[in-house]
């Protein structure tokens, strides 16, 4: 495993937890506080109980930032949903494993597309179930929390953490490994031992109000 120090972690903080009344001003307090990527969540009520919004709403925010942003699909199907999202302004579309019965072709769209491909696996899924299509991925995101709400506690899947990682280099490829789900400062330690690379974050980092945003990115880093 290689060792992680706190430069090559990237931070990736979920607007799930900001304020949407105000997204666009949020979007751009989370850039000028120090954010890799923007973790945009979408969820259909669906595959997970719970909704939050779609392609127009992610088009309005891209205004607001010129940071990278990390679509995080949580909806079935989800082949239906890419184009939109790429049009929309997504820099990285992520798909879950469960929410595609044919994932390689899911990928494969994603990247025809011109966009970077992730593959989410929910906490019971065994990294083995994307073996047969590590050369399509760019990104793959752990979930750490059953998906769905934010402000859940950490599932400590360390193992199936390292085991990725693993894979990854394995590959020789240039693979980003995230982790999603009761991040905090304490927790971000202990993924990052385990291979993480891209640390996602709601409640931790939008807690206390813009001013304290950058406070709070720099204790996951640290
Ligand atoms: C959960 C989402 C997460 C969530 C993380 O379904 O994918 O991105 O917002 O929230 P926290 O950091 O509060 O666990
Ligand atoms: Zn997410």
């Amino acid at each position: 495993m290689s060792a992680k120090t706190a430069s090559n972690i990237r931070i990736a903080p979920s607007i799930l937890s900001a304020d949407f009344s105000k997204l666009g001003e949020e979007v751009a307090a989370i850039d000028k506080a120090g954010a890799d990527y923007i973790h945009i969540d979408v969820m259909d009520g669906h595959f997970v109980p719970n909704l939050t919004f779609g392609a127009p709403v992610v088009k309005s925010i891209r205004k607001s930032t010129d940071k990278i942003f990390d679509v995080h699909l949580m909806v079935t199907p989800v082949d239906p949903m890419i184009d939109s999202f790429v049009n929309a302004g997504a820099d990285i579309i992520t798909a879950h494993e469960e929410a595609s019965p044919h994932l390689h072709r899911t990928l494969q769209h994603i990247r025809d597309k011109g966009v970077k491909a992730g593959v989410s696996l929910n906490p019971h899924t065994p990294i083995e179930t994307i073996r047969h299509v590590m050369d399509m991925v760019d990104l793959i995101l752990i979930m750490t929390v059953n998906p769905g709400f934010g402000g859940q506690s950490f599932i400590p899947l360390l193992d199936k953490i390292a085991a990725a990682r693993s894979m990854i280099n394995a590959t020789g490829r240039d693979i980003d490994l995230q982790v999603d789900g009761g991040i905090i400062p304490e927790t971000a330690k202990e993924v990052i031992s385990a291979g993480t690379d891209v640390l996602v974050a709601g409640t931790a980092i939008f807690k206390d109000g813009p001013e304290f945003y950058a406070r709070n990115i720099k204790a996951l880093r640290a």
